[in-house]
């Protein structure tokens, strides 16, 4: 296990040095997922049951990463994931990462909660980004937010499923800043938490300013902590949508559209019905239903059973370029990474993001060639075996 002063190279390299930069409970919001996270186990673990079959003796002189995701042209099938609350990891965290994800050539998604608002991403390059939203409740709020994403260039619209209600995480709710935590539970996640953080407060509480969510300022009037976060999600997250509201929704949009948020064939298949152009298998990184399958693990039969009707991404448990490679023979355009980024900009800014995105691509060109293959579409289902 490298210790903390080498060079950082894998996700788990920038998740230590995460843990250690973070004030505890931005760390656990982040690192944490739903219950007892035996999903969020899963996600990662499953991906290991995926063997590659090692292929010699073909000439790999020359292999490509590069492909499309989403019909958005990528050096790499993977996108940043939306993350909720970035700029509280790092100084403007989003637009560090919508920097770092451009020189890589991969897609940036800007969560709907974000701290820097999508006018504030935009303004970094004529390098379009993806945007995620939930279905709110005040639904002319949906609205504005998309026809201000769209005048600003957006095209692909991420749209998430999975949040009807938010899963209980425990360590939130012990960290004070989710459930029915009292005034000691909110002093933990507050002061306390940052005095311990010296740097963090100098970099981040103070030098990241403003700490708004800047797509909402318009809508909720204060939201620089958690707690005020998940107040507002409880109150504006409609649990009442359908596929009929995504029908709708689809009219709105003239774009892409991506349905986040998917587990199963059934699903994956209504998605597609009412016209998404894609689905992103995702169990919403371990983080919603407790004991919910990994996403790896349900990959091929969603695959399979919606082949031709819509695009299959998958995002959970994604930690390297050989599971980008494990996801793609399974049956996925691409993936999708949230925990990686999220850590790596917060141990180490842009460079980071840049870093880490160079490990990935690293990796998945070293399992393409000791596969024998040079391009993404020869990655096929035969090169690699699933354990039972
Ligand atoms: C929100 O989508 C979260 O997972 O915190």
């Amino acid at each position: 296990m490298p210790t903390l002063n080498l060079v950082p190279v894998t996700s788990d390299d920038y998740r230590r040095l995460a843990e250690r930069a973070l004030p505890r409970f931005l760390f656990d919001y982040v690192d944490g997922g739903a219950y007892r996270e035996v999903t969020l186990d899963r996600n990662t673990a499953d991906f290991n049951r995926v063997s590659p079959r090692q292929r010699v003796m073909r000439d790999v002189s020359a292999v490509s990463t590069a492909g499309t995701l989403a019909g958005t042209g990528c050096a790499l099938p993977l996108a940043l994931a939306p993350v909720g609350m970035g700029g509280m990891l790092a100084p403007r965290a989003e637009v560090q990462a919508k920097r770092a994800a451009d020189d890589a050539g991969v897609p940036f998604t800007l969560s709907t909660v974000s701290i820097c608002s999508m006018e504030e991403v935009a303004a970094v390059s004529d390098r379009p980004f993806w945007f995620q939203l939930y279905m709110l409740r005040d639904r002319g709020v949906v609205q504005e937010l998309l026809t201000r994403a769209w005048g600003l260039g957006v095209r692909t619209l991420v749209f998430t499923v999975d949040l009807a209600v938010v899963g209980e995480r425990y360590r939130d709710v012990r960290n004070g800043i989710a459930g029915g935590v009292g005034r000691w539970g909110r002093l933990r996640a507050g002061p306390l938490s940052y005095l311990a953080h010296p740097g963090w407060l100098r970099r981040v509480a103070i030098g990241g300013k403003p700490h708004t969510f800047g797509n909402l300022v318009a809508y909720v009037p204060a939201a620089t902590n958690p707690t005020e976060y998940r107040d507002w999600v409880g109150r504006q997250f409609d649990p009442s949508v359908t596929w009929a509201d995504i029908e709708w929704l689809r009219g709105l949009w003239a774009g892409t559209l991506i349905i986040k948020g998917v587990l199963s064939t059934e699903d994956a298949r209504a998605a597609a019905r009412v016209g998404a152009d894609a689905v992103v298998v995702s169990n919403h990184g371990g983080r919603q239903l407790d004991g919910v399958p990994s996403t790896i693990s349900v990959l091929p039969r969603i695959a399979e059973g919606v082949a031709g009707q819509t695009k299959v991404l998958l995002d959970g448990g994604v930690r390297s370029g050989l599971d980008v490679f494990r996801a793609r023979a399974l049956g996925a355009e691409g993936v999708l990474i949230g925990r990686p980024w999220a850590y790596a900009v917060a141990a180490r800014g842009q460079a980071g993001v840049a870093g880490l995105l160079g490990t990935l691509r690293r990796e998945m060109e070293v399992a393409m060639a000791l596969c024998g293959v040079t391009s993404l579409a020869d990655i096929t289902p035969g090169l690699v075996t699933v354990a039972d």
